[in-house]
């Protein structure tokens, strides 16, 4: 029995953190939203008024940028500064711009070093876009999670109504779904690609508990803890 390095990923919207997350949970593992990282520095970089390309105002934002997840009630949250933010994470300027931000060389090298600096053998879940294949192609189980695009939409939907923005319609989500997916695919730098030693899953008729059990399986399969 042994602590794993468990990468989950996949598109926007299918789940990706709630398996993450939930594993750790029932395993005792720490969990990084690799995403929530992205975003970080996409809303400082908006924050700054930098345009989404390199430039020396971008690498002295990411020489001085402090990221810090932090646990409060139980939950979560990222730490950007001094400041946790949540909401201003999914706000609509950075679900715009998060996209582009990542396709940047310098800013995929600092948040991946980031990211390997969490594997402290204590046990970790990671969900993202590039955790199996490049932050780490050796980890212990991957999994690579898909869900049908209107279910995915209709999550985000959820997700964005219960933090309190009411302001997207079903089609502007899947519209900003398809131009995320085809952006996080298609970039130069570590495109959204599915491992080939990945363990595929659609979760669209799952229930979470049901995507968790399934999950459990295979890190008792891989000898996990
Ligand atoms: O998981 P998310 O939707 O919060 O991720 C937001 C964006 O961050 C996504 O559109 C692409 C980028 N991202 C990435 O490039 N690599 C990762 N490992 C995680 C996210």
């Amino acid at each position: 029995m042994k602590a794993l390095v468990i990468a989950v990923d996949g598109f926007a919207s299918c789940g990706k953190s709630t398996l993450a997350r939930d594993l750790a949970q029932a395993l005792g593992y720490r969990y990084i939203d690799s995403g929530a990282m992205y975003r970080a520095v996409t809303y400082q970089m908006l924050e700054l008024g930098l345009p989404p390309i390199e430039s020396v105002g971008l690498d002295q934002m990411l020489g001085a940028l402090d990221l810090k997840f932090v646990t409060s009630n139980g939950i979560n949250q990222l730490m950007v500064n001094g400041l946790v933010l949540v909401s201003e994470l999914r706000s609509k300027a950075v679900n715009a711009a998060v996209s582009p931000v990542s396709t940047l060389p310098s800013v995929r090298l600092a948040m991946v070093a980031l990211q390997r600096s969490y594997a402290d053998g204590t046990g970790l879940t990671m969900d993202g876009r590039d955790i199996g294949t490049h932050v780490f192609p050796q980890a212990d189980l991957k999994f690579f999670v898909s869900a049908r695009p209107e279910v995915r939409a209709k999550r985000r939907q959820a997700e964005l109504i219960a933090s309190g923005d009411t302001s997207w319609t079903l089609d502007e989500i899947l519209e900003n779904q398809a131009q995320r997916d085809l952006i996080d695919s298609n970039r130069d730098f570590a495109p959204l690609k599915r491992a080939e030693d990945a363990i595929d899953l659609d979760n669209s008729d799952l229930s979470r508990e049901e995507q968790l059990a399934w999950a459990l399986k295979w890190v008792e399969e891989r000898g996990g803890i």
